[in-house]
Parts: structure tokens; sequence; C-alpha cells
């Protein structure tokens, strides 16, 4: 029997019809963002052929090339969004200040190019979302303060071998492959739960003098061989959290970013990293926290405050947290 092809639309619709009270207008948002992450992937493809094609005639993509690719998926998702009509605010890794849109029922928050850094090597780069209602027509930083728990919506889009686009509404998490030869995103992975525990961990171990002595114990505990527990865990690290997070999220395993003597709040940024990832990796049954509290339950004080960031399989999590708490 042919398997039934689902694209996005068509499940985010099937999905709105179970629960009454989704509006087609968070269709119609997911479309926008689903439009914007198209636009997105088809530039940062063409990046890698810049040398080949000589575009630009340079080496490899520099690092203001490198910029300019986080800029324009920036603008990309600013105008779709803002335009829409659906969006009344949004808040940018590359927006200093919260952006005022005409009109709209929900807010965004974003990270447009997450792993950027590796465009020139080819290594997998993302585009993080969150979706909060809005709190008022005018839109300023104190709408985006609120806890994770508040999301109704979030999601990622991950430009590796292939483009996809993982989400959740609240309802279990979903995974969509880009076909570009149609331009859809057509369902793949339905209802992704991440394993319990994991033998995977992922850290940049180039920190390791600058952690403290607990996170020091956990990292060497975990690299201590003993077959009865699985040990050693097996490090996997590709420097784009995005990417990480996608391979944690389907393997098992946990993703660390600890605060450090260079990064006193960690590294990654609450707002529009962790906190849609965290929603993400809970709606499939994993964890995520800052050592000592569930990120969703943080409340940003500003738009780019950082927070040191442990997610994934939630046996691994808590593990980590008891060596954290001792
Ligand atoms: P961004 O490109 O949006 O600035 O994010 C980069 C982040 C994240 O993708 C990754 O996990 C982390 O930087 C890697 O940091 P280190 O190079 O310090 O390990
Ligand atoms: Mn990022
Ligand atoms: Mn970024």
């Amino acid at each position: 029997m042919e398997k039934q092809t689902m694209n996005l639309t068509r499940f985010l619709i099937e999905e709105q019809r179970k629960y009454p009270h989704a509006s087609g207008v968070f269709t119609e948002l997911f479309s926008e963002i689903a439009l914007a992450a198209k636009i997105i992937s088809r530039e940062v493809n063409k990046a890698g052929l810049v040398d080949i094609l000589g575009y630009t005639g340079s080496k490899n993509v520099t690092g203001d090339e490198v910029k300019k690719l986080d800029l324009f998926a920036n603008n990309t998702m600013k105008h779709i969004l803002c335009r829409g009509g659906n969006v009344i605010g949004l808040a940018s890794e590359e927006e200093e200040e919260a952006v005022q849109c005409e009109r709209g029922k929900y807010l965004v928050v974003f990270d447009p190019l997450d792993g950027s850094s590796n465009i020139d090597v080819n290594v997998s780069i993302g585009t993080i979302f969150g979706i909060y209602n809005k709190m008022d027509d005018f839109v300023d930083e104190k709408q985006f303060m609120r806890p994770g728990r508040e999301l109704v919506a979030a999601g990622y889009i991950i430009y590796g071998s292939s483009t996809m686009f993982v989400y959740s509404t609240g309802n279990g998490v979903h995974g969509f492959t880009l076909d570009p030869s149609v331009g859809e995103f057509i369902l793949s992975h339905k209802d992704i739960k991440i394993p319990k525990k994991g033998k995977i961990f992922s850290i940049n171990t180039g920190n390791y003098k600058k952690w403290d002595e607990k996170l020091k114990n956990y990292i060497d505990f975990i690299t201590t061989p003993d077959k009865k527990t699985q040990r050693p865990y097996s490090l996997r690290y590709i420097g784009s959290l995005v990417a990480d997070f996608h391979r944690n999220l389907l393997y098992g395993g946990i993703f660390l970013y600890p605060k450090d003597m260079a990064h006193p709040n960690g590294k990654l940024r609450l707002l529009y990293e962790a906190q849609p990832l965290a929603f993400i990796v809970e709606q499939a049954g994993g964890y995520a926290s800052d050592g000592y509290t569930p990120i969703l339950d943080k409340v940003p004080h500003d738009i780019h405050e950082r927070t040191p960031l442990f997610i994934g399989s939630i046996e691994n999590v808590k593990e980590l947290e008891q060596f954290l708490q001792k």
C-alpha cells in the first residue's frame, strides 16, 4: 500500500482539527516559518558553492560572509513574520531590541542561524524558534520576560545532509524532511521520543580547565569504564547546538554547555536557544536544566541573557544535576 505522504501544512491542519481552540492562524504562522526556512536553506546551501562557483572568488566563506548569512537569515525571518499579520513582535539574536510589527496574535523568538561559524566547513547549522501568545499590542522587551512554560510552540530547522523541520505545539514532537524537488516538508519522524537514558555526551572539552570541580567529577565519572552502567559514554560534539541537540534527541544522550571562568552565565541564550529546545525536549520525554532549575521555569531578565544548559535524556540530565548539587 502506497505510504501516505503527509506534508507540514496538511499535518498542521489535521492537528488543528483535533484541537478546536486552535485557530487557522497558527497554521498560517507555521507556513510562514516554513517558507523562511526554505529560503534560508537555499542560501545556506549556496554558501557551500561560493568557492566552487567563485561567486565572490573568496577561498572560504569569510567571517563577514558568515555574518552576512546570519543577517540574511535574520532579515528573512523578520520580514516574512512581521509582514504576515500574525506576529505582533519578535526577539532575535541578531536584533539588539525587541522588534514591533503591525498586528498579530503571537510573539516569536528566534536564533536565525545557529552554529554559523561552521558554514564554510559544510557542517550542519540551524534556526531555532519559539512562539508565545502576545500580552499586549505594544511590544517591548518586557513581553519576553516570561518562563518557557508559556511557550505555545517551538521548533528548529536543521540545514544538514537534508533540511529538517522539527516542532511541537504541545502535542508531541514531529519531524519533517524537505523534498527540494517539490519544495515541501514531508512528515518523516512522527511523535519523536528521546530515549530515557543515552550513552552520548556533548561538551567542548577544550574548556576542561575552566570548569568547576563538580562538573569535572561528573565528566570523570561518565568517562570511567564500568560495563554495568555502560560507561564510558561516547563524546560527540559538532559545535552546532541544533545539530548536537538533534542527534541526541534521536539517539539519546546529554548536551552540556556549562558556565566557566570565561562565561560566568554560560554561553547559550535562554530566550531563543535554551527555552525553545527545552520545550521540545520535554515534549519528547526529556529534560533541560541549568544544573539547578528547569530551563522552562527560568524567567529571562533581558532578551540576550545567557544560561548554563544541560539538555537531553532525562536520566542523564538528572544524574548531572546530582553531581552539581552535591
Ligand atoms: P550561534 O552560531 O547562534 O552564535 O551559536 C553558536 C553556539 C552553538 O551553536 C554551539 O553549541 C556553541 O556556540 C559552540 O560554542 P563553542 O565553540 O564555545 O563550543
Ligand atoms: Mn545559536
Ligand atoms: Mn545565531
